[in-house]
């Protein structure tokens, strides 16, 4: 029986070069070096029938089929273990040009910023940040205040009432109080705060809104002081061409009594809708520290004089931000409050 090796080094080259997977790579490997019924192996058994002065070509012949068989399937094997890892490099590559997936950023809010920008500019000026209760017994909200039983501001249509003496507090002045109880003059300090009144919101007005109360008590302080911290303030956060004018005016808890505005940034002073016509947008209250508060908190109005003010950081804020609705700045739309 002869063997014909050359078909079957052909067969197995046409096989191998099939293979295309390391599965058919080892159904291959099998139907040729399977050791039960491999094609190789069925060969070597053939060994034992030659005729002994065949076999030692028989033999040669054998080695070189295994041989070339071994050598076909190493080969296709490292080839598939070579092709498997580049795929595994090109499905993992990352690329580092593609832009980045942005987290989405929070914000500060408009007041927050205006409000920090407050603070730094009055802590440069040597006044500290007080904090008080955003409810308030009347004492504080009224009495402390100058502000008489029966006075207007007193009624419940303007102040949100929590029970008979307890309210939200309906202006930062109340922190003033606070301030002069826990220490003495010389004092100088910023309040800025949430404070509330029953007011239909329009594009001026919310039931909730922020001041800023400013208080500077000492020997010999003037109203001349209070005009010059007040046009020193303005001209920081708004700039030199933002010009301040003071009227006089009335509140109870000081005497005498000023309200401020500043030039309107629409107009420029000439008069539009933004300003009623007027030229200037209301910043204010402030004035020289009532001596009936002065003593209300055991202040000597003989010895010590002081000035108080308090602005609408949301007047404010719609002069810095250019706003025409201060309802924007309650309102949560992300769309207006991503802009800052
Ligand atoms: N508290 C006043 C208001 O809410 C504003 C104000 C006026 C504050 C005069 C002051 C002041 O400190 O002196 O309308």
């Amino acid at each position: 029986m002869s063997t014909n090796f050359e078909s079957l080094h052909d067969q197995f080259d046409r096989e191998v070069a099939s293979v295309s997977d390391a599965e058919s790579l080892r159904a291959l490997r099998d139907r040729w070096l399977g050791r039960k019924a491999g094609l190789v192996t069925d060969v070597r058994k053939q060994m034992g029938a030659v005729a002994s002065e065949d076999r030692a070509a028989f033999g040669k012949a054998f080695n070189a089929l295994q041989q070339h068989v071994e050598a076909g399937l190493d080969r296709v094997s490292a080839e598939i273990a070579n092709r498997e890892r580049d795929a595994t490099i090109a499905r993992e590559t990352v690329d580092i040009t593609l832009p980045g997936r942005a987290a989405p950023l929070g914000h500060r809010h408009p007041i927050t910023i205006l409000r920090q920008n407050i603070e730094d500019i009055f802590v440069r000026m040597g006044y500290s940040v007080e904090d008080g209760p955003e409810i308030e017994t009347t004492f504080f909200n009224f009495d402390a205040l100058n502000i008489p039983d029966g006075h207007p501001a007193r009624e419940s249509q303007d102040t949100m009432y929590v029970s008979e003496d307890l309210a939200l507090r309906s202006q930062t002045s109340t922190v003033q109080i606070h301030a002069m109880q826990r220490r003495q003059p010389p004092l100088r300090v910023i309040a800025p705060g949430r404070v509330f009144r029953r007011d239909t919101p329009d594009a001026t007005h919310n039931p909730m809104f922020f001041q800023v109360e400013g208080l500077n008590v000492a020997e010999g302080i003037t109203l001349a002081d209070l005009r010059g911290t007040c046009e020193e303030f303005v001209r920081q956060l708004f700039g030199a061409d933002a010009p301040v004018r003071f009227r006089a005016s009335y509140f109870p808890f000081v005497e005498p009594g000023c309200e401020f505005d500043y030039q309107c940034f629409v107009c420029k002073g000439t008069g539009c809708r933004v300003c009623k016509g007027s030229g200037w947008i209301e910043m204010g209250g402030a004035g020289m520290v009532h001596p009936h508060v002065l003593r209300t908190v055991g202040i000597d109005p003989e010895r010590f004089s002081g000035f108080a003010f308090g602005f609408g950081i949301d007047r404010l804020a719609a002069r810095q931000f250019d706003l025409d609705d201060i309802r924007l700045l309650f309102a949560n739309d992300l769309r207006f409050l991503e802009q800052f």
